[in-house]
Protein backbone atom coordinates (compact mmCIF):
# COMPACT_ATOMS: atom_id res chain seq x y z
CA UNK A 1 0.00 0.00 0.00
CA UNK A 2 2.98 2.61 1.05
CA UNK A 3 4.68 3.61 -2.01
CA UNK A 4 8.49 3.58 -1.96
CA UNK A 5 10.01 6.91 -2.64
CA UNK A 6 11.00 6.64 -5.76
CA UNK A 7 7.58 5.60 -7.29
CA UNK A 8 5.92 8.30 -4.67
CA UNK A 9 7.44 10.73 -6.28
CA UNK A 10 6.85 9.62 -9.74
CA UNK A 11 2.94 9.39 -9.05
CA UNK A 12 2.75 12.78 -7.88
CA UNK A 13 4.25 13.91 -11.10
CA UNK A 14 1.86 11.39 -12.77
CA UNK A 15 -1.04 13.25 -11.03
CA UNK A 16 0.15 17.04 -11.53
CA UNK A 17 1.40 17.04 -15.44
CA UNK A 18 -0.67 17.17 -18.05
CA UNK A 19 -0.05 16.61 -21.79
CA UNK A 20 0.73 20.22 -23.29
CA UNK A 21 2.11 21.54 -19.42
CA UNK A 22 5.98 22.87 -19.23
CA UNK A 23 8.03 20.88 -16.48
CA UNK A 24 11.29 21.28 -15.56
CA UNK A 25 13.82 18.41 -13.97
CA UNK A 26 16.14 20.28 -12.12
CA UNK A 27 18.95 17.40 -11.78
CA UNK A 28 19.01 14.96 -14.86
CA UNK A 29 21.52 12.97 -13.69
CA UNK A 30 20.74 9.34 -16.02
CA UNK A 31 17.59 11.11 -17.08
CA UNK A 32 15.39 8.65 -15.47
CA UNK A 33 13.25 11.46 -14.36
CA UNK A 34 13.85 13.61 -17.62
CA UNK A 35 12.27 10.63 -19.60
CA UNK A 36 9.63 10.17 -17.30
CA UNK A 37 8.15 14.12 -17.46
CA UNK A 38 8.99 14.29 -21.12
CA UNK A 39 6.79 11.13 -21.50
CA UNK A 40 3.73 13.01 -19.12
CA UNK A 41 3.88 16.14 -21.01
CA UNK A 42 3.63 14.50 -24.27
CA UNK A 43 4.67 16.06 -27.56
CA UNK A 44 3.41 19.33 -27.07
CA UNK A 45 4.52 20.03 -24.18
CA UNK A 46 8.13 20.95 -23.17
CA UNK A 47 10.85 19.91 -20.27
CA UNK A 48 13.91 21.93 -19.11
CA UNK A 49 16.29 19.69 -17.57
CA UNK A 50 19.57 20.99 -16.12
CA UNK A 51 22.77 19.66 -14.81
CA UNK A 52 26.42 20.49 -13.72
CA UNK A 53 28.29 17.13 -15.09
CA UNK A 54 28.75 16.55 -19.44
CA UNK A 55 28.42 13.06 -18.30
CA UNK A 56 25.21 13.45 -16.72
CA UNK A 57 24.15 15.46 -20.29
CA UNK A 58 25.01 13.09 -22.33
CA UNK A 59 23.13 10.28 -20.89
CA UNK A 60 20.21 11.87 -20.36
CA UNK A 61 20.43 12.66 -24.20
CA UNK A 62 21.32 9.26 -25.04
CA UNK A 63 18.35 7.56 -22.82
CA UNK A 64 15.36 10.16 -24.50
CA UNK A 65 17.04 9.29 -28.24
CA UNK A 66 16.85 6.26 -27.41
CA UNK A 67 13.09 6.98 -26.76
CA UNK A 68 12.01 8.99 -29.51
CA UNK A 69 11.45 12.01 -27.07
CA UNK A 70 12.11 15.76 -28.66
CA UNK A 71 10.40 17.79 -26.48
CA UNK A 72 13.13 18.62 -23.86
CA UNK A 73 16.19 21.03 -23.65
CA UNK A 74 18.90 19.42 -21.73
CA UNK A 75 20.79 21.68 -20.14
CA UNK A 76 24.37 22.04 -19.06
CA UNK A 77 24.22 24.36 -16.44
CA UNK A 78 23.18 24.69 -12.71
CA UNK A 79 19.36 24.55 -11.56
CA UNK A 80 19.45 27.82 -9.88
CA UNK A 81 19.99 29.90 -13.30
CA UNK A 82 16.67 28.37 -14.51
CA UNK A 83 15.64 32.15 -14.79
CA UNK A 84 18.27 32.75 -17.63
CA UNK A 85 16.25 29.25 -19.40
CA UNK A 86 12.80 29.95 -18.93
CA UNK A 87 10.87 33.39 -18.64
CA UNK A 88 9.57 34.89 -15.10
CA UNK A 89 6.20 34.99 -17.26
CA UNK A 90 5.90 31.23 -18.20
CA UNK A 91 3.77 28.56 -16.02
CA UNK A 92 4.97 25.30 -15.24
CA UNK A 93 3.17 22.66 -14.26
CA UNK A 94 5.70 20.34 -12.17
CA UNK A 95 9.38 20.13 -11.25
CA UNK A 96 11.63 17.42 -9.86
CA UNK A 97 14.70 17.23 -8.03
CA UNK A 98 16.58 14.20 -6.79
CA UNK A 99 19.61 16.01 -4.30
CA UNK A 100 22.48 13.63 -3.79
CA UNK A 101 25.53 12.39 -6.18
CA UNK A 102 25.22 11.17 -9.69
CA UNK A 103 24.06 7.29 -9.28
CA UNK A 104 27.56 5.81 -10.91
CA UNK A 105 29.32 8.80 -11.28
CA UNK A 106 31.62 11.38 -9.18
CA UNK A 107 30.38 10.54 -5.29
CA UNK A 108 31.94 14.55 -4.86
CA UNK A 109 29.80 15.90 -7.06
CA UNK A 110 26.74 16.62 -5.15
CA UNK A 111 24.03 19.00 -4.96
CA UNK A 112 24.34 22.33 -2.25
CA UNK A 113 21.98 24.05 0.01
CA UNK A 114 22.45 27.32 -1.35
CA UNK A 115 22.09 26.31 -5.25
CA UNK A 116 19.60 23.97 -4.66
CA UNK A 117 17.24 26.41 -2.70
CA UNK A 118 18.17 29.24 -4.79
CA UNK A 119 16.58 27.04 -7.51
CA UNK A 120 13.28 26.08 -5.40
CA UNK A 121 12.64 29.86 -4.47
CA UNK A 122 13.04 30.79 -8.60
CA UNK A 123 10.86 27.73 -10.04
CA UNK A 124 7.74 27.78 -7.25
CA UNK A 125 7.44 31.39 -8.42
CA UNK A 126 6.90 29.88 -11.79
CA UNK A 127 4.13 27.20 -10.64
CA UNK A 128 0.75 27.43 -11.97
CA UNK A 129 -1.98 26.78 -9.40
CA UNK A 130 -1.93 22.99 -8.26
CA UNK A 131 1.73 22.90 -10.25
CA UNK A 132 3.82 20.67 -7.69
CA UNK A 133 7.63 20.56 -7.30
CA UNK A 134 8.88 17.20 -5.88
CA UNK A 135 12.22 17.26 -4.11
CA UNK A 136 13.48 13.33 -3.45
CA UNK A 137 16.47 13.86 -0.65
CA UNK A 138 18.93 11.79 -0.28
CA UNK A 139 21.56 12.93 2.42
CA UNK A 140 23.80 9.72 3.13
CA UNK A 141 26.82 11.67 1.41
CA UNK A 142 29.31 14.00 3.14
CA UNK A 143 27.35 17.23 2.80
CA UNK A 144 23.91 15.83 2.76
CA UNK A 145 22.73 16.12 5.89
CA UNK A 146 23.68 19.84 5.97
CA UNK A 147 21.91 19.98 2.85
CA UNK A 148 18.87 18.15 4.36
CA UNK A 149 18.45 20.51 7.57
CA UNK A 150 18.62 23.78 5.09
CA UNK A 151 15.87 22.91 2.97
CA UNK A 152 13.43 21.53 5.77
CA UNK A 153 14.82 24.92 7.06
CA UNK A 154 13.92 26.87 4.63
CA UNK A 155 10.72 25.44 3.32
CA UNK A 156 8.98 25.16 6.48
CA UNK A 157 9.13 29.04 6.19
CA UNK A 158 6.54 28.77 2.83
CA UNK A 159 3.58 31.00 3.05
CA UNK A 160 1.01 28.10 3.55
CA UNK A 161 -1.74 30.14 2.08
CA UNK A 162 0.24 29.87 -1.29
CA UNK A 163 2.11 26.42 -0.65
CA UNK A 164 1.58 23.06 1.02
CA UNK A 165 4.98 21.73 1.82
CA UNK A 166 4.59 17.70 2.50
CA UNK A 167 7.50 15.68 3.90
CA UNK A 168 7.44 11.88 3.14
CA UNK A 169 8.84 8.98 3.95
CA UNK A 170 9.77 5.76 6.13
CA UNK A 171 11.27 6.62 10.08
CA UNK A 172 12.36 2.67 10.69
CA UNK A 173 14.89 2.47 7.71
CA UNK A 174 18.50 1.45 8.41
CA UNK A 175 20.86 4.66 7.78
CA UNK A 176 19.91 7.64 5.65
CA UNK A 177 17.05 6.26 3.54
CA UNK A 178 15.52 9.02 1.04
CA UNK A 179 12.56 10.79 1.55
CA UNK A 180 10.47 12.68 -0.13
CA UNK A 181 9.16 16.73 0.21
CA UNK A 182 6.94 18.13 -2.19
CA UNK A 183 5.42 21.37 -2.82
CA UNK A 184 1.98 22.20 -3.91
CA UNK A 185 1.14 25.64 -5.32
CA UNK A 186 -2.85 26.17 -4.03
C1 LIG B 1 20.93 12.10 -7.60
S1 LIG B 1 21.54 12.70 -9.13
C2 LIG B 1 20.09 12.81 -10.14
C3 LIG B 1 19.56 11.46 -10.56
C4 LIG B 1 18.58 11.52 -11.72
N1 LIG B 1 17.32 12.11 -11.34
C5 LIG B 1 18.39 10.17 -12.37
O1 LIG B 1 17.22 9.79 -12.62
O2 LIG B 1 19.36 9.51 -12.68
C6 LIG B 1 21.93 14.37 -8.77
C7 LIG B 1 22.45 15.16 -9.95
O3 LIG B 1 22.45 16.55 -9.61
C8 LIG B 1 23.48 17.17 -10.34
N2 LIG B 1 23.73 18.50 -9.79
C9 LIG B 1 24.49 18.86 -8.73
N3 LIG B 1 24.43 20.19 -8.55
C10 LIG B 1 23.62 20.69 -9.52
C11 LIG B 1 23.16 22.00 -9.88
N4 LIG B 1 23.53 23.07 -9.19
N5 LIG B 1 22.33 22.11 -10.93
C12 LIG B 1 21.94 21.02 -11.65
N6 LIG B 1 22.35 19.77 -11.37
C13 LIG B 1 23.16 19.60 -10.31
C14 LIG B 1 24.63 16.18 -10.24
O4 LIG B 1 25.56 16.41 -11.26
C15 LIG B 1 23.88 14.84 -10.36
O5 LIG B 1 23.91 14.35 -11.67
Amino acid sequence: MLLKILPFAHDLMKKTLNEGDIAIDGTCGNGNDTLLLSTLVGDKGKVYGFDIQQQAIEQTKQLLADNHRKNVSVILDGHEYVDKYIDKNVLIGGAIFNLGYLPRGNKEIVTKPKTTIASLDKIIQLLKPGGMVVVVVYYGHKGGGDEKDAIINHLQRYDQKTYSVLQYGFINQKNTPPFLLAIEKS
